[in-house]
């Protein structure tokens, strides 16, 4: 059974972080825990093209991909505090995606290691997940993106725990926020 928590925050709690890091699950499980709507970039963008994200690289390209995530984090962004919102995971690369994601909320970046990814990752293949095709693919991308994702993150929560202990962590460190503005 999961306990809501009180949750009137005056910003959006923004899940970012790389590939398999469980930001879907933990934002799935906030939504429940905190009764606030969530809102998941890749979803938004396959609700609104009608096909998969992998469909969406291999039929018109990354950079079609990434203009349609702009968009859609500038309206996610733009909706009425509080929500939770899963960014996809290259999303935190572009600066006008920070800009927007940090005008309207704090960035939680979900960190897992290295090893942990890989044995998450597993079994995606190109079919869910476009930009992995093999192992060596994940290290490469995992290590030219670590810095760029800790330096947007307001907060930086280790997934070593329970879903649950998760989101715990996250709820606490937005109340403490909220607290401080009031
Ligand atoms: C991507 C991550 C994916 C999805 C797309 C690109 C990336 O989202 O947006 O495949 O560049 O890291 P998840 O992080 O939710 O898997």
């Amino acid at each position: 059974m999961v306990t809501k928590k009180n949750t009137n925050f005056h910003f959006n709690i923004i899940l970012c972080g790389f590939m398999g890091c469980g930001k879907t699950t933990v934002g799935r499980h906030l939504a429940l825990q905190s009764g606030l709507q969530f809102i998941d970039t890749d979803y938004c963008i396959e609700t609104e093209v009608g096909l998969s994200v992998s469909q969406i690289f291999a039929t018109y390209g990354e950079a079609h991909f990434r203009k349609l995530e702009k968009n859609c984090i500038k309206k996610a962004s733009a909706a009425p505090t509080p929500v939770i919102i899963s960014s996809g995971g290259g999303s935190i690369l572009n600066i006008e995606n920070i800009v927007n994601l940090k005008k309207s909320g704090k960035i939680f970046l979900l960190y897992a290691p290295l090893d942990t990814i890989i044995s998450r990752l597993g079994t995606s293949t190109t079919a869910t997940r476009p930009l992995i095709p093999n192992k060596s693919s994940i290290y490469e991308l995992f290590f030219s993106r670590r810095e760029k994702y800790l330096q947007a993150a307001d907060f930086i929560i280790s997934t070593d725990k329970s879903v649950s202990a998760i989101c715990s962590e996250i709820l606490d460190l937005a109340k403490i926020q909220t607290e401080q503005k009031n």
